[in-house]
């Protein structure tokens, strides 16, 4: 539980960890190459900490000494049978990705996590991995974890069956990244349709790593049993986790956030293109355009406008729609979310808590099968916030709390570890700035 009392306006600089997804996928894709990868600017989370217990467990020699991570890849046949249960704890990316790993083995696992994740739809995975040959099961008719994982024996001829030009039924970067996995264990082409594009970090790591992965209009190919090479990579900074500052930045007239070395992927910033169109002016610079473009964000805050946000555009910003809600309680007018029903299906249904959260804190909304929609007001209301254990929804409404009138209470401070360990100190020290003093970021150490 942690209480927030709203701050006048906030000015800083402020440096966020390293990004989430890229950092689950550079250690996944570590431990499978071949040679030592390093990794700087690591994601300090709990999910990611979880990915790399996995890939341990699975025989991988992983070291973290002070601001990196060193993976000794295995190759692409190494991995060894683990000796228990892997757990996922809250990461949907840990158990999603290394599934496809795994149903790539010919040896056994079984993959669990925390309540949350357990209640997770885990079929999409499953009915494609079934289809590519591998065994796998799960809870309610194979619908939940835990999930039973075996590959192909090496009797049955070597490596999976490639999909061709299997059409994703949601467009889920998770799902997406498992069947290219499985494809790097399949005999031939695996052929992805994607109807609305989802982040692909999973294409350009694994192209860096030197996989043949080729994505033209909606269709991506990847190639199975390539050579894997160890690469080096420095993290890109969470876009999600800037977005918290940036947000705060927003709502709150006067007040001005930097933040560096931020993630740019085009099919991540969602969020920036959504303040812009609020009225927050956003400025981005310098953009370095390497594996992963990066740059530094700053935002100003004013008046903003209500939105309407696009079922198209939804996957650019899936993790930051809860911040989209926050600012559209002190926008002008009306803000409407749509396609955007994947949100029922995150860490908690986060369509049902930012409306129960935002009708707490005395704005009009209400929610519909696939969104909502939130009425703007003047000021918001302290009050008492059920995070039911996301930490996106604790994060983002400890930032609403930041421009509401007196007290809100946050039932679980903890749960943010899981992305941002650390994000209520820096809350609490943005709070009390007004100059342009550094708020320095969290690394590994
Ligand atoms: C992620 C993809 C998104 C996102 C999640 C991380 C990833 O999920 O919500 O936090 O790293 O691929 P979906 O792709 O399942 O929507």
């Amino acid at each position: 539980m942690i209480e927030i009392t709203g701050c006048s306006r906030i000015r800083a600089r402020v440096g966020v960890p390293g990004d989430k997804s890229i950092s689950h996928r550079a250690a996944m894709i570590g431990a499978i190459a071949e040679g030592e990868t390093i990794l700087a600017n690591f994601s300090p989370g709990a999910d990611c900490l979880a990915t790399l217990d996995c890939l341990r467990a699975l025989g991988v020699a992983i070291e973290c000494p002070p601001g990196r991570v060193s993976i000794r890849g295995v190759g692409l046949s190494g991995l060894r049978e683990p000796a228990d249960i892997l757990d996922c704890g809250n990461s949907g990316t840990t158990m999603r990705l290394l599934a496809g790993i795994l149903a790539g083995q010919s040896f056994v696992s079984v993959l669990t996590g925390d309540a949350s994740l357990r209640n997770r739809p885990m079929g999409r995975i499953i009915q494609p991995l079934r289809r590519m040959g591998a065994t796998v099961d799960g809870r309610e008719n194979g619908s939940k974890a835990p999930l039973f994982i075996r590959g192909p024996s090496p009797e049955r001829g070597c490596g999976l069956l490639p999909l061709r030009d299997y059409t994703l039924p949601v467009a889920s970067a998770q799902l997406k990244s498992c069947l290219m996995f499985a494809g790097l264990y399949a005999r031939g082409t695996t052929t992805l349709l994607e109807t609305t594009p989802s982040r692909d970090h999973t294409e350009r790591i694994l192209r860096l790593f030197g996989a043949k992965v080729r994505a033209t209009g909606g269709s991506i190919g990847v190639d199975g049993f390539p050579r894997l090479q160890a690469r080096h990579l420095e993290i890109p900074g969470d876009i999600s986790s800037a977005a918290f500052w940036l947000a705060a930045a927003a709502i709150s007239p006067g007040s001005e956030v930097l933040v560096e070395s931020v993630g740019l992927n085009r099919l991540r910033s969602g969020f920036l293109h959504a303040l812009r169109r609020m009225g927050c002016p956003v400025e981005v610079s310098p953009a370095k355009d390497g594996w992963e473009p990066s740059g530094d964000v700053r935002a100003v805050g004013g008046t903003l406008h209500g939105i309407e946000i696009t079922p198209e555009e939804v996957p650019s910003l899936i993790d930051e729609i809860p911040l989209v809600a926050v600012c559209a309680a002190v926008a002008r007018g009306k803000t409407i979310v749509r396609g955007a029903n994947e949100l029922r299906h995150k860490e908690c249904d986060r369509i049902s808590a930012v409306i129960e959260n935002l009708t707490e804190m005395g704005v009009p909304c209400g929610e519909t099968p696939d969104g909502f929609w939130v009425e703007g007001v003047d000021r918001l209301r302290g009050g008492f916030i059920r995070t039911h254990g996301d930490h996106r929804i604790a994060m983002a409404f400890a930032v609403a709390a930041l421009a509401a009138e007196g007290e809100t209470v946050i039932d679980d401070a903890d749960c943010v570890s899981v992305s941002y360990p650390g994000f209520f100190e820096v809350l609490g020290r943005l709070s009390e700035s007004d100059s342009a003093g550094r708020v320095p970021g969290h690394g590994l150490d």
